[in-house]
């Protein structure tokens, strides 16, 4: 057999370590995990009643078309629901837009360096030319760069916002100038991962706004940061009815489970979840920065559920401390940013511990 070579080129996701896994492998009891994004408030008691209410029916198919849930986030976000997609995780979102742009060797992907590691995938699986542009030096997405980076085979770009690792922001600004400045058949998706946690900041570009003034904007939102849905994946995006389309032909047909389909409809609902949510990770936020400052470190201007700092050291030794002492982090090391950490927002307790072990592991 023969597999495709670009496959084997690429490399697998590697997510932040399994909690059970470290419990195993080291013989600890209390292990915190602050590697994911995850939202620390646990899931929201209506999305766990609504799947409840849901079990007896999960020897049926899903409804292929989302069509309670789409209908609900277009009511929320006053979009037309065929500009509503919804997929297993905002991930397969990015990897639908990969297989129905990108078709030659010589398409082309623009990304951050670092961004979030899936599209890169989505340039690989495709077997097409991915262009990385650095951060500028306040650790931002350099959109004047990516701008330029710009060809003739320029099929995609794509723009976290916040970026992760890093959960600095572009402004509305910088996103008006982009689109200004490249040809309207290049895709800019707007991947709005942790829009909650930002979308407070006054200059912050609200995809929804571009979705309505251009035919060459996706934004792209998920249910597993703010909503706290991570485990059941679902992500959405608003797009031009074109991409609509299109999606809908390569997409497995029944994506987003029944389970999955119940809690985000649920959880949509569950306002006061998302706004506690909120107030707890601008606690989070603030209590990561000041203990980054104070071992001497730089924390990055954060607008999103994690703060990445760099500690002035290597990181990876801190994150195997810190491991080895049940609390589980991510490292730059292996994002090409070897002296800076990643570090989640936890409860406030969680927090403590973190704060705790961090200053033991730089003090020694
Ligand atoms: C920027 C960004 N986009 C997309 C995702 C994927 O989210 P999900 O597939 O859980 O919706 C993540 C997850 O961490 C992310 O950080």
């Amino acid at each position: 057999m023969t597999i495709r070579p670009n496959v084997l080129q690429m490399v697998p996701y590697s997510p932040g370590k399994p909690i059970d896994e470290v419990k195993r492998e080291l013989g600890l009891e209390r292990v915190i995990k602050l590697a994911s994004n995850e939202n620390p408030l646990g899931p929201s008691p209506k999305a766990v009643e609504a799947v409840s209410m849901m079990l007896t029916q999960m020897h049926l198919y899903p409804d292929g078309a989302a069509f309670q849930l789409r209908e609900a986030l277009a009511q929320k976000f006053n979009l037309p629901m065929r500009q509503v997609v919804v997929g297993n995780g905002s991930d397969e979102i990015i990897h639908l837009l990969g297989q129905i742009f990108l078709e030659k060797g010589s398409d082309e992907i623009i990304v951050g360096d670092p961004s979030f590691a899936r599209y890169d995938a989505a340039a690989g699986l495709a077997d097409c030319v991915l262009t990385k542009v650095p951060l500028t030096p306040d650790m931002r997405l350099d959109l004047v760069g990516m701008a330029k980076a710009v060809g003739p085979n320029t099929k995609l770009i794509f723009i976290a916002n916040p970026n992760n690792p890093t959960g600095t922001m572009v402004s509305r600004q910088e996103v008006d100038a982009l689109i200004a400045s490249i040809p309207s058949d290049v895709v800019v998706v707007l991947d709005e991962a942790y829009f909650e946690f930002a979308s407070g900041a006054d200059d912050f570009p609200n995809s929804l706004d571009y979705v309505q003034r251009y035919s060459n904007v996706v934004g792209m939102r998920t249910f597993s940061k703010a909503y706290g849905l991570a485990g059941l994946r679902v992500g959405y995006a608003f797009v031009p009815e074109v991409i609509a389309d299109a999606i809908d032909r390569a997409r497995e047909p029944f994506n987003v489970n029944i389970l999955a389909q119940a809690a985000a409809i649920a959880a949509l609902n569950d306002e006061q979840y998302v706004r506690d949510t909120v107030e707890l990770n601008r606690r989070g936020i603030e209590t990561l920065e000041s203990v980054f400052r104070e071992v001497g470190g730089t924390p990055f201007s954060s607008h999103a559920n994690f703060v990445m700092a760099d500690i002035g050291r290597p990181a990876k030794p801190v994150f195997e401390s810190l491991l080895k002492r049940g609390v589980i982090i991510r490292s730059g090391h292996v994002l090409g940013m070897p002296n800076c950490v990643r570090v989640s927002v936890g409860t406030d307790e969680g927090l403590e511990v973190f704060v705790e072990e961090f200053r033991t592991v730089m003090s020694s």
